[in-house]
């Protein structure tokens, strides 16, 4: 594997360590712990992983890799996706990067760009909910949770990283698999939404994702790609 595992007992956040530490840092370094006690999700808000879940951060400095962000977040979901399908049914990814079971998330994902005077890196932090036998959120689940049974994490890292591989090394060679899986796996897809839309909350229906990875809506009538710093969805309204 191209991947170069450095495993650290506990960390606050394994996004902040590879940060913190890029200059020294490779691409496809991937920074993996057994405890992380101050996580960080989107939004500003945090993310909770003991060692009943997986938490890592692949660190990205390949230029090909870099100007394409869109795609790299897609493509990490898609990985997820294919990791966790082979040991539960209902997975599915709702775009651009949560994996879901039924309709609850099982993994975000937290992409960070690092730039000086231009981007230097990205670290694409990962949070998958394994062992758990409870989660604070009863809009969150875990792998456990959904099917009784317990999993090695490592395996789940490692086949994360091996689908991650896979995927991306199609993509540089014209194969856009991912699109594929997501749209085949879509949680999003025929759904009626409220969403903010450029600050505005707008009910919105939710179809396919394009090969430019923008997401079809549907409002106000008219059909529109929207591109994934644009829009968020609020599925429980
Ligand atoms: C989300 O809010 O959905 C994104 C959660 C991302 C959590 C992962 S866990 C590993 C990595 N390190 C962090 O501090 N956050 C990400």
């Amino acid at each position: 594997m191209k991947f170069n595992i450095i495993e650290l007992e506990e960390v606050d956040s394994t996004n902040k360590y590879a940060k913190d530490n890029i200059e020294e840092l490779n691409n496809f370094d991937v920074i993996f712990t057994k405890r992380q006690t101050s996580g960080r999700g989107r939004m500003g808000r945090v993310w909770e992983a003991d060692n009943k879940s997986l938490a890592f951060s692949i660190v990205i400095k390949d230029s090909k890799l870099l100007n394409d962000f869109e795609s790299l977040s897609i493509i990490s979901a898609a990985a997820v996706f294919r990791a966790l399908s082979t040991k539960c049914d209902k997975v599915s990814i709702k775009w651009p990067n949560d994996v879901y079971i039924g309709s609850k998330k099982v993994c975000g994902i937290l992409s960070e760009g690092i730039s000086y005077d231009k981007l230097v890196g990205i670290i694409d932090g990962i949070g998958i909910n394994v062992n758990n036998s409870s989660l604070p959120l009863d809009t969150a689940t875990s792998l456990f949770m959904e099917t009784g049974k317990e999993y090695n994490i490592k395996d789940i890292l490692f086949s994360v990283l091996n689908n991650f591989d896979d995927l991306i090394t199609k993509h540089f060679n014209g194969n856009n698999e991912y699109l594929d899986i997501i749209n085949e796996n879509n949680y999003l897809f025929g759904k009626t939404a409220y969403a903010e839309i450029n600050k505005q909350k707008k009910l919105v229906k939710i179809y396919n994702v394009l090969p430019n990875n923008h997401l079809v809506i549907e409002y106000d009538g008219n059909k529109k790609e929207i591109s994934t710093g644009e829009i968020s969805f609020h599925l429980n309204d």
